[in-house]
């Protein structure tokens, strides 16, 4: 495919003897078409060419020559220089690359050899999986697929939180009560019952707590009785999760949680130790941050229990090991922003390779507001993620009836529509923005949603199957497709590749999500202008090819978040 940017980036670092590279990120896309399809800020080399931007302009401009008829018209305005690509060769580009990747249009090779650890996910046992466990999966999900697509070799690890204080609390309860609970029926709701009523009796009792915090203790040292009440409580709690994995159509490589590491943490303490940098605060063994103005990291707590700072430090070495990542990306809500600032400073006292530590990237996200308030476990005030995602199902199948009752398969249908909208409505703004929950607008089949993005890849769908066949790439005449309506299309199918290289860099899967929006509203205008079954066949061909073209993109954007494509709806 032409890199229009790249041949202008070249033509212009020539002339001006500068580096490429430096040339090619000035160009600009202007968001007014009327200034061309690339801009580029010629007051951007003023200092360096000792030049007023306007006579750099002019001097660019008189030099320039493309070959193969690719750029149209260059103009000087105001400093930019504005090039308006060739509408032929932009459509031939287009359209031969589809022709050529079909469903791996867009994907790209700079990932090869790179491999790229994605931690998400990450429920806690025993506790419910909430609706930030949902961002993580959703966000973490989407970027693991982003990544592939550009090549990487991704490895998606559920870190789930099995270990820790609480697991003392609930051994603790269970001991206590645990014959007037059914945690075997209903085991995230009772341990969450258990949990709530042994927190109680913490914050009256000292004791209590202190028997909690021993119990964990005793779980670390391999006690039997709370080993095995540990494995139950995992056990129970991972089917549960796995029924919200299924609806969402989630799996990872890896289920190493917290526990796993819990043989690895000595080595951890045994590397900070020799360089000294373990210190005694109010009986806990920490490592001292004051220099980079953080609080200090714990490593073990007054009981000499680990904690969740040592885990993750021994994940770092045990990930690097064993996967030799070039990054690892861990994502979660931004209330652990410190946790993994300290996290990350102190693995560069564990005598990785830089690389690794370099490597290290925590992508946080926004909290979810539901029109309810937020929630919380501690106050039992829960939502259940597996009643919220059937929620969205059964709505969508109540707006079915109404929209389209004879639909066939209408169980699978809404689940995609169900599914893909709050997945939609989880990725189409930027990560870190709180997140309001309202079904009335992420279910909206004429808004910015899932849905319509759904909708519009079906119509694509209807068209070519009213028209009765795809048209063979040799027999289109790209000059049926100059109209305004039509060149959108395309330029927008154009960047598509670029959007997921972007997506990848931000760490944003919105960035993907707004671009299929967009997409699908100027498919919709196209559809609206342009009658794509019509008498005259060369015109008919083209459109239908910019159809099918626009769905392959559609279904493989919609992909890469992790939303599924109905056929109808
Ligand atoms: N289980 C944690 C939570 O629910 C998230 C774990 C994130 N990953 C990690 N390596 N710390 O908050």
């Amino acid at each position: 495919m032409i890199d229009f940017k790249q041949k202008i980036a070249e033509q212009i670092s020539n002339i001006a003897n500068l580096p490429e590279n430096k040339v090619y990120e000035y160009i600009e896309i202007p968001s007014d078409k009327k200034m061309g399809d690339f801009a580029f800020p010629c007051f951007r080399l003023a200092k360096e060419l000792k030049k007023s931007p306007q006579l750099i302009a002019e001097d660019l401009k008189n030099k320039m020559s493309f070959d193969e008829n690719i750029i149209d018209e260059i103009n000087n305005l105001n400093g930019y220089l504005n090039f308006e690509v060739s509408k032929q060769a932009m459509i031939k580009t287009v359209l031969e690359e589809i022709n050529l990747k079909q469903e791996h249009y867009g994907e790209s090779e700079i990932g090869i050899g790179k491999n790229v650890v994605f931690d998400y996910s990450a429920p806690n046992i025993a506790k419910p999986f909430h609706i930030g466990h949902l961002r993580s999966t959703v966000i973490g999900g989407a970027l693991y697929k982003i990544y592939k697509a550009l090549g990487y070799k991704c490895i998606g690890i559920n870190h789930l939180g099995d270990y820790g204080t609480q697991f003392g609390k609930l051994i603790e309860g269970y001991k206590r009560w645990g014959n007037e609970y059914n945690i075997d029926e209903n085991p995230i709701d009772e341990l969450t019952k258990i949990y709530v009523r042994i927190n109680n009796l913490c914050k009256e009792d000292e004791k209590v707590l202190e028997d909690c915090r021993n119990n964990f203790k005793k779980l670390e040292d391999g006690d039997e009785y709370c080993t095995n009440l540990w494995k139950k409580f995992r056990e129970v709690s991972l089917k549960e999760f796995q029924k919200v994995y299924d609806l969402l159509h989630v799996d990872f490589d890896s289920w190493n949680g917290e526990a796993f590491y819990s043989d690895k943490m000595q080595e951890v303490v045994d590397i900070l130790q020799e360089q000294n940098l373990l210190v005694k605060s109010e009986g806990a063994t920490v490592v001292d941050l004051s220099e980079k103005e953080m609080p200090p990291c714990i490593i073990e707590k007054t009981n000499g229990s680990t904690t969740y700072a040592t885990r993750d430090l021994a994940a770092i070495l045990y990930r690097a090991r064993t996967y030799n990542f070039d990054k690892a990306i861990y994502v979660t809500s931004y209330e652990q922003i410190l946790h993994f600032k300290q996290v990350f400073e102190v693995a560069k006292h564990l005598k990785l390779a830089e690389k690794y530590t370099d490597g290290l990237v925590h992508v946080p996200f926004g909290m979810v507001q539901l029109k309810t308030g937020k929630m919380s476990t501690r106050e039992g005030n829960i939502i259940k993620l597996e009643d919220l995602l059937n929620e969205a199902i059964s709505r969508v199948e109540d707006i079915m009836d109404t929209k389209n009752p004879e639909l066939e398969n209408k169980d699978e249908i809404a689940r995609k529509i169900g599914i893909g909208a709050v997945i939609f409505n989880d990725l189409y703004n930027s990560r870190i923005k709180d997140e309001i929950f309202d079904w009335d607008t992420m279910l909206n089949f004429n808004g910015e949603t899932g849905p319509y993005m759904q909708y519009i890849y079906v119509r694509t769908k209807s068209v070519l199957e009213k028209a009765g066949y795809i048209p063979e790439f040799k027999n289109i005449d790209f000059t049926k497709l100059e109209d305004e309506a039509s060149m959108k299309v395309i330029n927008k199918i154009y960047i598509f590749g670029d959007c997921i290289r972007q997506a990848a860099e931000k760490y944003e899967p919105y960035i993907i999500a707004r671009y299929l929006i967009e997409l699908a509203q100027n498919f919709s205008s196209f559809y609206n202008e342009n009658k794509i079954i019509v008498e005259e066949k060369e015109i008919q061909d083209a459109r239908l090819y910019l159809t099918y073209a626009t769905g392959l993109i559609l279904k493989s954007g919609a992909k890469l978040l992790g939303i599924e494509m109905p056929e109808k709806m």
